[in-house]
């Protein structure tokens, strides 16, 4: 046998060996099937032979290498690829910008085949092994992730394993009747069970998509849709589902992806009389899923899509001895940030990150400001409460507050899915929307706009300190405002998040060298940023990071260490000028701190002034 051929084999045999036992008895437990086990690891190899020589040798140097995206030179940017570049071969003819964005990984917002006005942004998936064909092919996708590893990019997508869109081919199947196909969903010939589920499981659309099942009157069945009716919810019981879709995340894998995102993960399991979220068997599922990839392709890693209160996200690490996801979305801090925008009060943020930072150093959040989906006021409402903050009136003061209707709010955006019964609504809005810079340009209004861009920048400045990957949403890079055409498209005018998915606008990128505009001024002043975490050692990802005592409600203060390194970070959550006095071991008297972005020499043992809405990066510095 040639020597290549043989390592290989071994290769895949030790991988497998280390996680055959463990990987079997979850298996085992869940569908007690022993057969469908047999082809699942026969199928594994197959996946595994297929797997690129090129994609093996990342593999091996990753495994080598087991941190290599917790590193401080990763940063993130999801797009759209069409809004942003048209297709898969424009975004690789963009690559050189994002580059110029310090970008070291894309997220692809979804791009696989996917039926016209009924897509749900491409997240209702009719073909897991083919692209959007307006989008181009597999081959393009491969071509990008080689030109991607080339240029030390790793390439994000997601895999949408909670549900097909109507038509996938096992939906049409099971829309005619076909057994085999009925039994890879939820079908009920009544809506007996479905009335029994509705008692227990709360609505993720409750405007846009009412209710968790839609009658389809061909079939003459109702089927389970927990999101938009036409995104038909897997039935994870049956180990045919399990295993034909752990195929297409190998398959997917291997076309050169480095970080799937699994897409709603707390949903995939269900049972009656529960919320139909975080069942144990999700983790079974995510367990074997990692071990999965760790035996066919160890340099891919999870990103897990749990957006819930901060106990139910930590669980999806599993444990340090048998992790689940590699990455989750640090979905509560974001919302707490704008919260603390709104409010100009810190308390609630600091508190999110002691939660956080108490949390192992394996566990890597995702820091993001905005993303591709709306803000869910998901805030730590029982701690608000006991500061006089009631749930329903504050969720109300943070929708009016960033529509831009309450006193002193620049921020601009729209509501989603309001809830007329329980008065709830969910926000979206551009991330310069939010921070003022539309109304600001819509009325020419000099001094707003530099406060909403000191704004925009602080926020920046925020996740980049924050311990994990920060992960920027195009267009955030040059100031992008909400694009409100959406309203005008009959597919999505119904649906409030296409407010903060608009197209990439290019010809603002040609102000970036012009100082007096919006993108001068932004686009550098996050590079200068990027640049300083990328290189100074303070931002490693094992780094310790900590909240810092600023006895100032509206200042947020973060330290990092790392080995003799040190950096303390305020950053002022207030449009108006705060000062801070560091308590003395904070301000380590006598030691000396230097502006990491002006140079300029500070004693934090004398009190700090901070203008409104601006921040700063203070090292400490060695005679
Ligand atoms: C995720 C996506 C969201 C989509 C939903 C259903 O939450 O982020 O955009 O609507 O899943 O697939």
């Amino acid at each position: 046998m040639p020597e290549r051929k043989k390592k290989n084999r071994d290769c895949f045999q030790e991988r497998l060996g280390r996680h055959h036992d463990e990987l079997r008895w979850l298996y085992m437990e869940l569908y007690n099937n022993g057969d469908m086990f047999g082809e699942l690891c026969d199928t594994m190899q197959s996946f595994y032979k297929e797997r690129s020589d090129s994609l093996k040798e990342l593999d091996g140097k990753r495994e080598e290498s087991p941190d290599w995206f917790r590193k401080n030179d990763m940063l993130g940017m999801m797009l759209y690829i069409d809004n942003f570049a048209g297709d898969l071969k424009g975004v690789r003819e963009h690559i050189g910008y994002l580059q110029s964005c310090n970008v070291s990984c894309i997220h692809l917002m979804p791009f696989l085949d996917s039926p016209k006005g009924r897509s749900d942004g491409g997240y209702a998936v009719a073909d897991f092994r083919k692209v959007r064909p307006e989008l181009g092919s597999m081959a393009d996708l491969q071509k990008l992730s080689r030109e991607c590893h080339r240029r030390g990019i790793s390439l994000c997508m997601d895999f949408v394993m909670n549900h097909t869109s109507e038509e996938h081919e096992w939906a049409k199947r099971a829309r005619n009747g076909e057994g085999e196909y009925m039994s890879r969903y939820f079908f009920f010939d009544n809506y007996d069970i479905p009335a029994q589920y509705e008692k227990t499981v709360p609505q993720v659309f409750p405007t846009t998509a009412p209710g968790n099942f839609t009658w389809i009157p061909e079939a003459g069945h109702h089927v389970m849709t927990t999101f938009y009716p036409y995104q038909w919810d897997l039935n994870y019981k049956n180990p045919r589902v399990f295993n034909e879709m752990m195929y297409n995340f190998l398959f997917l894998a291997n076309q050169g992806m480095d970080v799937i995102r699994i897409d709603a993960v707390p949903y995939i399991w269900k049972e009656i009389g529960t919320s139909c979220r975080n069942l144990r068997q999700v983790h079974s599922i995510v367990r074997m899923m990692r071990m999965i990839s760790e035996v066919v392709c160890p340099g891919v890693i999870l990103l897990g899509e749990v957006v819930m209160e901060p106990e139910k996200v930590a669980p999806y690490f599993g444990t340090v001895e048998k992790p689940e996801c590699h990455m989750l979305y640090n979905v509560t801090t974001m919302a707490t940030i704008w919260n603390s925008v709104a409010t100009r009060d810190v308390r609630l943020l600091k508190k999110q990150m002691d939660i956080v930072n108490r949390l192992p150093r394996e566990y890597t959040f995702l820091n993001y400001l905005r993303c591709h989906d709306d803000i869910g006021w998901g805030l730590d409402y029982p701690t608000l409460k006991e500061w006089g903050m009631e749930e329903v009136p504050h969720k109300k003061f943070l929708n009016q507050f960033f529509t831009g209707r309450t006193g002193g709010s620049i921020s601009r955006g729209e509501l989603y899915n309001e809830d007329l019964a329980t008065g709830d609504a969910r926000f979206c809005g551009t991330t310069a929307s939010m921070c003022g810079i539309e109304s600001a340009g819509f009325e020419q209004d000099p001094e707003k706009m530099k406060g909403a861009i000191a704004l925009d920048i602080m926020l920046h400045a925020y996740i980049l300190a924050q311990s994990g990957i920060p992960m920027l949403y195009s267009g955030d890079e040059i100031g992008q405002v909400n694009d409100y055409t959406y309203k005008e498209d009959m597919e999505k005018r119904e649906d409030s998040r296409y407010i903060h998915r608009g197209k990439f606008p290019w010809k603002l990128t040609e102000n970036i060298g012009d100082p007096d505009t919006v993108q001068g001024k932004l686009f550098p002043a996050l590079s200068a940023l990027e640049r300083l975490r990328r290189e100074e050692p303070v931002f490693a990802g094992d780094a310790r990071v900590w909240t810092v005592e600023t006895g100032n409600c509206s200042v947020l203060g973060i330290g990092r260490r790392m080995g003799d390194e040190l950096l303390i970070a305020l950053f002022n959550f207030h449009e108006m000028t705060q000062e801070i006095e560091l308590s003395a071991e904070e301000a380590l008297t006598g030691e000396r701190f230097q502006n990491l972005l002006t140079g300029e020499a500070l004693d934090l043992a004398k009190p700090v002034v901070l203008c409104g809405h601006r921040f700063l990066w203070a090292k400490k510095v060695y005679r």
